[in-house]
């Protein structure tokens, strides 16, 4: 592949991508492809430090704007320390979240509308992921799975309307981009979801290889 391939996972609190995103590295591993996997809010030294002031249920105060400008500040860091330039070695590039969290969560949820947009466009400078598997669950189910997950954050302290608000924004985003956003059912088993992830990402490699 001459140029590489970043690729974005999405969706509710529990929808398992961490699971989806680990089977996903491995099965590149096995291909041989070169591969790194990072997260949101995170994945930069500067990036997780912003993540600890955004998560910390001790920071209730936080206003909601705040709070976006803090996501788009941890991601403009990340996108030019280590996505823009392993996207540009070739590198395939997987991500756990992106801006479409800001848009659901940020935007529909917290209702800051469009402004989120463009303060992830001046975050991002405009890059935007390949494709984006978006684990289509609802969000009761997606809380539920997180029962036994330990302390919650404060984004997972928020009551189920909020989560659901945040569902009702990453539908509406997969309907207007539907080129780029692969919905999956994430209601079955770890290994279900995956033979459908599996399809797309072969297809996107060999479109890209070609
Ligand atoms: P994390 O522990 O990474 O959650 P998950 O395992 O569900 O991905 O915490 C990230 C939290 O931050 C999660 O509740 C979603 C939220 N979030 C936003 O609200 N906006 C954003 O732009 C991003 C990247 C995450």
């Amino acid at each position: 592949m001459k140029k590489g391939l970043f690729i974005s996972f999405e969706g509710p609190d529990g929808a398992g991508k961490s699971t989806q995103l680990a089977m996903l590295s491995d099965y590149c591993r096995s291909r041989g492809l070169d591969i790194t996997v990072t997260r949101e809010p995170g994945g930069t030294a500067i990036s997780e430090k912003i993540r600890q002031i955004i998560l910390d249920p001790e920071n209730k105060e936080m206003s909601a704007g705040c709070e976006a400008l803090l996501y788009a500040a941890s991601r403009a860091q990340l996108v030019d320390e280590f996505i823009r330039p392993a996207v540009a070695e070739g590198k395939i590039v997987l991500c756990d979240r992106f801006v479409d969290s800001s848009i659901a969560y940020q935007a529909y949820a917290r209702k800051l509308g469009e402004g989120v947009r463009t303060i992830n466009i001046f975050a991002t400078g405009g890059t935007m992921p390949d494709r984006t598997f978006f684990l289509n669950i609802d969000p009761e189910k997606g809380r539920e799975r997180n029962v036994d997950a330990g302390k919650k954050d404060r984004m997972e302290q928020e009551e189920l309307s909020f989560h659901r608000a945040v569902y009702e924004g990453y539908k509406r985003i997969a309907e207007m981009e539907p080129e780029r956003v692969i919905v999956i059912d994430a209601d079955r088993r770890a290994e279900r979801v995956f033979e459908d992830i599996k399809r797309e990402f072969d297809r996107l490699i060999e479109e890209a290889e070609q």
